[in-house]
């Protein structure tokens, strides 16, 4: 099917979303709207994708730096037909067909875009629409078509006339053209409308002057190519979209106790036999494994977790790896590049920042682990507390294998505790503590005898 190239339009100024961003790269799912387009392109590959670009074009070309796209800059923004001769030079040579969709319906699928190209193959026209028959055409612009119902022309909403208003067939803004008669008709297209636009739906009406054979393929999911053009729109396509991935999930093997309470972005990997309880949100380029346990409501970004862990009520994750058979929570924070080795244990509001914890650690209960180096099997106590800042810089803490911290332990970095070595509980460690030793470091208790009674006389016996 690659015998097609793809040119998006994303030059418009999407004034409506009112946004410091250009409006392409408004999110859906986690997902720029137009990263979302061009994934599905990608789907039905075409030889080229170029992607029109105009206002805050360093934004969109800085966004998309890593794809695999042509810019071709249009500047000013004269409408959508000026837009497409913008990429004329581009294509020059090329004869095949192009399918030219805009950057702002990330609902579009893929194989809808193939479906289109598929029946403007089949029919040989030189212009194929995709269309809709909406009960409210609004701010469309509708297929208009003569007694024999060929279609003769699209018209706008704004310069329709009442006749023409009346038409509840509309152009969805995603087609196919023959490039030789697609460049041919846009170069005699004139601005004569209400907005004084060079419209790229009036090619329509040249090329069936031509008698050149325009047609349409009906969506029966208009929901799909739903346009985008204010925030109201962003929420509902946010909603179909994360529709979208949970039914997906779930047909791959994942549970989902409560579906419509959890938020998973477009491209979050999930393994089968995990169950997802309410209120939970993964984000990011985040990857679960099989058989795992999330939620209710922990928190996911950007990390993995591997298979048959267990992510507890209120967990948040942020940047981070976990391995196997982890266990996380209730209410811990593992961030900013932290690794977990496999069976790691965390705990009841439990932080870790930076740092690697190799397998078997466990650290329960209100630990803090700043740039930290823990290795196997080691225990750390409840309360704690890894000193990494000293003001200026943060300093690590190494924790060797087996090593035993006891209780409400401070330690103040950088420091290190050796292989087996014991720290006794509530102890202020500032030196190195050896392999195999003791290190205590806190006053010696001291019991009076009979002070209280002393002081504040017999309680009743
Ligand atoms: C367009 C169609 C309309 C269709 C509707 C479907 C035209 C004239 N009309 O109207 O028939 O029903 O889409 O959603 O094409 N753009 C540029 N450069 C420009 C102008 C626009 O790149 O100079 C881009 C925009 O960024 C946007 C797309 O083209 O991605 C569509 O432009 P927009 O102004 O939204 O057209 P509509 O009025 O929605
Ligand atoms: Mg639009």
């Amino acid at each position: 099917m690659n015998d097609f190239v793809a040119i998006v339009l994303a030059a418009g100024e999407g004034k409506r979303m009112k946004s410091k961003l250009p409006k392409p790269l408004l999110l859906v799912c986690g997902k720029p709207m137009i990263a979302h387009v061009l994934d599905e392109i990608e789907v039905i590959g075409p030889q080229r994708v170029v992607v029109v670009i105009g206002s805050r074009r360093e934004q969109m070309t800085a966004a998309l730096a890593q794809r695999d796209v042509e810019f071709v800059v249009q500047d000013p923004q004269l409408g959508t037909g000026h837009a497409v001769q913008c990429a004329e030079p581009a294509l020059s040579g090329f004869a095949g067909d192009v399918l030219i969709t805009c950057a702002d319906i990330p609902l579009l699928r893929a194989r809808t875009m193939a479906e289109l190209l598929g029946a403007h193959r089949r029919e040989k026209a030189s212009a194929t629409i995709l269309s809709a028959v909406l009960d409210d055409p609004t701010g469309y612009g509708r297929l208009v078509r003569d007694d024999s119902g060929n279609i003769v022309a699209i018209v706008e909403e704004r310069d329709a006339d009442e006749h023409a208003r009346a038409i509840k067939e509309v152009n969805m803004g995603v087609y196919v053209f023959s490039a030789a008669r697609l460049f041919e008709a846009l170069a005699t297209v004139e601005p004569n409308n209400v907005q004084g636009e060079y419209y790229l739906t009036d090619v329509v009406e040249v090329m069936a002057g031509w008698q050149d054979k325009v047609i349409s393929v009906p969506t029966d999911d208009p929901e799909e190519v739903m346009g985008v053009n204010d925030r109201a729109q962003l929420a509902r396509a946010e909603a179909v979209a994360r529709d979208r991935v949970r039914q997906r999930l779930m047909q791959d093997g994942v549970s989902m106790i409560d579906p419509s309470s959890v938020f998973i972005d477009a491209d979050v990997v999930v393994g089968r036999d995990t169950v997802i309880w309410p209120g939970t949100h993964i984000l990011g380029q985040s990857r679960i494994g099989e058989d795992c346990t999330i939620g209710p409501n922990a928190y996911i970004e950007s990390s993995q977790i591997g298979d048959g862990s267990a992510v507890a009520a209120g967990a948040v994750v942020r940047a981070s790896v976990v391995g196997n058979n982890c266990s996380l929570g209730p209410h811990c924070h593992v961030r900013d590049s932290s690794t977990l080795a496999d069976g790691v244990r965390v705990g009841t509001s439990t932080e870790v920042v930076r740092s690697r914890l190799a397998s078997g650690v466990r650290a329960l209960h209100f630990c803090y682990l700043g740039d930290a180096e823990v290795g196997e099997g080691a225990n750390i106590g409840a309360g704690c507390v890894t000193c990494n800042y000293d003001g200026r810089r943060k300093n690590p803490t190494v924790i060797e294998s087996g090593a035993f911290i006891g209780s409400d332990a401070i330690l103040v970095a950088p420091v290190r505790i050796g292989e087996g070595a014991y720290v006794a509980a509530g102890s202020v460690i500032t030196k190195d503590v050896p392999p195999g030793a003791l290190a205590i470091a806190r006053e010696r208790q001291i019991v009076r005898e009979g002070w209280a009674r002393r002081r504040f006389g017999a309680k009743d016996a």
